[in-house]
C-alpha cells in the first residue's frame, strides 16, 4: 500500500505534495519523492526513509511549478532506497509516473523494454509502466495511456505526467483506491481523501477502469474505450484523522476490513496461469535442496507465533516435513538441536522483533538455511534471512496484528503446497484442488465480515466479564491461541486458550455459572471429541459460543450462540474462524472503553528483548 498525490492548477504544486503525502504516511513510509515541471524540465526529487527525510534533501529549495506528483513508498518490489523510490521516469525524463499496487507482469514487460533498448535505472515493477508510455506515445497523452492500460496485469492506482503535456496529469485505477479532490483552478489527485480534505471536501472517488484526464479547469472522465462519463460529487464529511482511516473509527478495525484485499494481494502471482501449482519465484527449490533437510523450525512471537502453529500443521500435513515451532525468546536460551539439516522459518510482521532476529542470527550460527516471512521488505529480518517471502497486507498500524496473520497463514499454506509440489507428497489433483479453495478464500473473508452485529451484540453481552476461556482441537486450538491474544491485548480481559481436551486436566475448575467460553469446532478429524469438551463445560453452566462452518445442525444443540463461517477444506478454515474472533476483541475492547489501537503497556514493534 503506497500513498499518491498529484497537482495541476495556479498555485505551487510542491506545498500541497508535500502535505498531501505527510496526510497518506500511514499508506507507507520507507522511502518518498515528489516530481514537479518548471517549465522547462521535471524535477525530480526523491529519497529513502519518511517523509521528513525528503522535506530535508529538498530543504529551502522548493521546486517551482504548478504540475506536479508525488509518492510515498510501502515497498513490495525492490527494496527501499533512493533509486527505488517513486516517482520514476522514462529514458527521456519526459514521461514522469507514480504508482499504488503491483504490476504483475513487470519482468517479462522489462525484459520486451530492454530488448528494445531501454535503460532502466530501479527495480521496481512500476519503473516499467514510464517506459512503456515512452514506447507507446503516439502524441496523444490519453490514448497512450489507454495502450499502456492494456499491456499492464495487476492491481494499480498510477497518476501520469509529461513535460509534453504540461497543463494536465492523467491518472487511472484497478484494485486500488484514487480521488480526485476539485478546486477553484486547481485540481488534487490522492490514493485517499486524507490528502486533500485539506485543500477541498468535493471530490470524486474513481472506479475501476476510469481514466480523467485532470487539468486545472476541467476534468473528463473516460472508461478505456475512451467513452466519456459523468461522474457524482462525493462532498467528505469525515474530519482529518476519521480520513485517515478510511472512515473506519479505528486502525483495527479498518485491518481487519481490509484482509479480503491483503490475502488476495499476497496471493498474487503465487498462483500459476492454469491453476494446477504454487510459484515461488524467491526460492527455486528443488527435490534434492528439500530432501537435504530432516527438519524445519518455525520460530516468532505473540501473533506470528500462532500463525507459525498452523503453518507447522500445513507443512507436516502437505509436505510431511517435521516441524517444530517455538517462541523467539524462548528458543535461543534451550541450545536448539540445529544444523546444516534445518530450515529455520521465522515470521514477523514488523521483520523488527529483537527475539525473532536474535533467532535467526542463532540459527545461521548454528548452520542452518533460514527463510522469512515478513510484511517489510528491506526490514532486519528481511535482510538477515537467506530468503525471504513478503506478506502483501501494506502497513499494519494498530497494535494488534490481524491482517498481517491472515496473510501470513495464507503463505504459509502456499509454501506447504509448494513444498508438497516439489517432493510429490501431494497429488496434482489434490493440490488442484487445494488452490481452487484457496482462491475463494479472500471472497470467503469478505462474506464472514459482511455481518458484525451479532458480535457485537455478544460483545456488549458479555464484554464485562474478567475471565474468558477458548477452546478447541487441532487447527481449532492453534485459532482459539490467537483468538484469546486478540481479547486480552486490546480489551484486558483475562482470556486463555485450552486444547479442547486439557480441560479435564485441571482447567475444568475454573469453568463455573456464566463463564464465556468461545469453543471452535471446525475439524471434522476432531469433531465429536471437541463436542463432548462442549458438553463437560456446559454441564459446569458455562455460556458457550460456537464457531462452526456453515451448515453444522448440529453444534446449536449443545451451546449457547452459533457463529458460522463459510464451508471451505478444513486446512482453510483458520482463515476465517479468525475473523470472528479479531471483531469479538475489536469490539469487546470499544465495549469496556479500551484505547483500542494503542493498548497500555504494548508497542507496535518490540525491538527490545
Ligand atoms: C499481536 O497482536 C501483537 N501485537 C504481538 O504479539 C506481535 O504479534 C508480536 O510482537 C510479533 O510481532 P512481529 O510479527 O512484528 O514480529
Amino acid at each position: 500500500m503506497c500513498g499518491i498525490v498529484g497537482y495541476v492548477g495556479n498555485g505551487q504544486a510542491a506545498p500541497f505534495l508535500l502535505e498531501g503525502l505527510s496526510k497518506l504516511e500511514y499508506r507507507g513510509y520507507d522511502s518518498a519523492g515528489i516530481a514537479v515541471y518548471d517549465g522547462q524540465i521535471v524535477n525530480v526529487d526523491k529519497s529513502v526513509g519518511r517523509l521528513a527525510a525528503l522535506r530535508e534533501k529538498i530543504g529551502k529549495d522548493m521546486p517551482q511549478g504548478t504540475l506536479g506528483i508525488g509518492h510515498t513508498r510501502w515497498a513490495t518490489h525492490g527494496r527501499p532506497s533512493d533509486r527505488n523510490a517513486h516517482p520514476h521516469a522514462d529514458c527521456s525524463g519526459d514521461f514522469v509516473v507514480v504508482h499504488n499496487g503491483i504490476i504483475e507482469n513487470y519482468l517479462s514487460l522489462k525484459e520486451e523494454l530492454i530488448e528494445k533498448g531501454h535503460h532502466f535505472q530501479s527495480e521496481t515493477d512500476t519503473e516499467v509502466v514510464a517506459h512503456l508510455i515512452e514506447d507507446v506515445y503516439d502524441g496523444d497523452f490519453l490514448s497512450s495511456v489507454r495502450k499502456v492500460l492494456q499491456r499492464i496485469e495487476g492491481s494499480y492506482s498510477l497518476v501520469f505526467m509529461s513535460k509534453k503535456h504540461p497543463d494536465e496529469l492523467i491518472c487511472t485505477k484497478q484494485d486500488n483506491p484514487l480521488v480526485i479532490g476539485l478546486g477553484e483552478g486547481e485540481n488534487f489527485i490522492a490514493s485517499d481523501i486524507p490528502a486533500i480534505i485539506g485543500r477541498t471536501r468535493q471530490t470524486f472517488i474513481m472506479a475501476d477502469g476510469e481514466i480523467a484526464t485532470v487539468k486545472k479547469d476541467s476534468i473528463k472522465i473516460t472508461d478505456r474505450s475512451g467513452n466519456v462519463l459523468k461522474k457524482k460529487v462525493f462532498t467528505v464529511n469525515w474530519n482529518a484523522e476519521a480520513a485517515e482511516k478510511g472512515g473506519y473509527e479505528h486502525f483495527m478495525l479498518k485491518e481487519i476490513m481490509e484482509q479480503p484485499k491483503a490475502v488476495r494481494d499476497t496471493m498474487r502471482e503465487r498462483i500459476t496461469k492454469d491453476g494446477s501449482g504454487i510459484v515461488m519465484n524467491e526460492l527455486k527449490w528443488d527435490k534434492e535442496y528439500l530432501k537435504s533437510f530432516n527438519k524445519i523450525y518455525i520460530v516468532a512471537c505473540g501473533t506470528a507465533y500462532h500463525a507459525g502453529l498452523v503453518g507447522k500443521y500445513y507443512i507436516e500435513k502437505l509436505a510431511r516435513i517435521l516441524v517444530e515451532v517455538d517462541v523467539a525468546s524462548e528458543f535461543r536460551y534451550r541450545d536448539p538441536i540445529i544444523d546444516e539439516k534445518t530450515l529455520m522459518l521465522v515470521v514477523s510482521q514488523s521483520g523488527e522483533t529483537s527475539d525473532t532476529l536474535a533467532a535467526l542470527k542463532e540459527a545461521k550460527r548454528r548452520g542452518a538455511k533460514t527463510l522469512a516471512v515478513t510484511n517489510v521488505v528491506g526490514s532486519s529480518i528481511a535482510r538477515e534471512a537467506d530468503a525471504v517471502l513478503y506478506t502483501w497486507a501494506g502497513p499494519e498500524i494498530a497494535v494488534a496484528s490481524t491482517k498481517a496473520y491472515t496473510t501470513q497463514l495464507i503463505l504459509m499454506f502456499m509454501l506447504a503446497l509448494y513444498m508438497a509440489e516439489i517432493l510429490e507428497t501431494q497429488t496434482p489433483t489434490r493440490i488442484k484442488e487445494l488452490i481452487d479453495l484457496l482462491k475463494n478464500i479472500p471472497g470467503q473473508i469478505g462474506e464472514t465480515l459482511s455481518d458484525t452485529e451479532p458480535i457485537k451484540t455478544f460483545a456488549k453481552r458479555y464484554g464485562f466479564n474478567e475471565d474468558v476461556f477458548y477452546i478447541g482441537r487441532s487447527l481449532d486450538y492453534d485459532v482459539a491461541l490467537e483468538g484469546a491474544l486478540k481479547l486480552k491485548e486490546v480489551s484486558y480481559i483475562h482470556a486463555e486458550a485450552y486444547a479442547a481436551g486439557e480441560l479435564k486436566h485441571g482447567t475444568l475448575a475454573l469453568i463455573v455459572e456464566g463463564v464465556p467460553v468461545i469453543a471452535l469446532a471446525t475439524q471434522k478429524s476432531v469433531y465429536e471429541k471437541t463436542l463432548s469438551n462442549i458438553k463437560e463445560v456446559k454441564a459446569r453452566d458455562a455460556v458457550v459460543i460456537g464457531i462452526a462452518a456453515d451448515g453444522d445442525e448440529e453444534l446449536i444443540k449443545y451451546v449457547d450462540h452459533v457463529i458460522t463461517v463459510p464451508q471451505t477444506d478444513e486446512l482453510l478454515i483458520p482463515l476465517l474462524t479468525v475473523v470472528p474472533l479479531q471483531l469479538l476483541a475489536y469490539y469487546g475492547a470499544i465495549t469496556r472503553g479500551c484505547d483500542v489501537d494503542k493498548p497500555r503497556n504494548l508497542a507496535k514493534s518490540v525491538t527490545v528483548e
